[in-house]
């Protein structure tokens, strides 16, 4: 796993956005695995000023994104295909219908990750794969369990996450309770991982997910098997890591 250390949120938001556009300019149409919430809103941000500066182009590239609220429409304001809209698709040149994220409507959501799950493997998963990191060491909305999800799959949202999420939303009691999210599998099968975290309050899970065991009651715990992760973060969220030595 290589790490970077920096000194805080626009800095980490800078290096991920480097590697991002590392990928996109080696391989134009690449496909890229993205993710929504507050860690990679600034690593977005940066890449839609190369794309404005003409530095860089999305026009080749394809997305997946790893997860989307159940329940919620795609106009929803916090649904997560109206968040990527609005944090980078709408202001770069990639294609909309190059773009992919689960249908948080499906009336049947059995049969919509399994559909999801197909695209995934048609388009050849990802060849680079963002994520963030729950507090509870959760990636995509894979909550810590007894078995590692393999597809992607309907998800009973973690207590903790509703709380963390309830930020956005009125109340705790309007967070949805479900979502449709890629699996440990889907997102371990993605060529290269870019993992952001930034903020004090992820400092303990990013320790476990490097230093413990690999278990499913840490679910980031797993990306240690994986070849090429990359894990950028601000000096606060490797605080704990610092301490141990890493
Ligand atoms: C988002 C996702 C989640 C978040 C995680 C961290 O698509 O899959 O795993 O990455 O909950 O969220 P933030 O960045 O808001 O702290």
């Amino acid at each position: 796993m290589r790490i970077y250390r920096e000194k805080d949120y626009d800095a980490m938001s800078r290096r991920a956005a480097a590697v991002i556009a590392a990928q996109v300019v080696s391989k134009p149409d690449c496909v890229l695995g993205l993710a929504t919430g507050s860690s990679p809103v600034g690593t977005y941000k940066q890449l839609v000023q190369w794309y404005k500066q003409g530095d860089l182009s999305f026009a080749g590239v394809r997305s997946v994104n790893l997860d989307e609220y159940y329940g919620l429409a795609p106009d929803h304001d916090q649904s997560y295909r109206y968040f990527m809209q609005a944090s980078l698709f709408d202001h770069v040149d990639i294609k909309p219908e190059n773009t992919n994220v689960p249908d948080g409507l499906a009336k049947d959501p059995a049969a919509e990750g399994e559909r999801y799950e197909k695209l995934v493997a048609e388009l050849g998963y990802a060849d680079l794969q963002l994520l963030g990191m729950g507090r509870n060491g959760h990636i995509g909305f894979n909550e810590p369990g007894d078995h590692f999800p393999v597809i992607t799959h309907l998800v009973d949202l973690a207590q903790s996450t509703i709380e963390a999420n309830s930020r956005f939303f009125a109340s705790a009691d309007d967070v949805p309770k479900q979502a449709l999210s890629m699996g440990v599998g889907t997102i371990m099968r993605a060529r290269r991982i870019l993992v952001v975290v930034s903020g004090e309050d992820k400092a303990e899970a990013v320790y476990k997910a490097v230093c413990g065991p690999v278990t499913p009651e840490v679910p980031a715990s797993i990306l240690q098997l994986h070849p090429d992760v990359t894990l950028v973060g601000d000096e606060s969220a490797l605080s704990r890591l610092t301490e141990a030595g890493v």
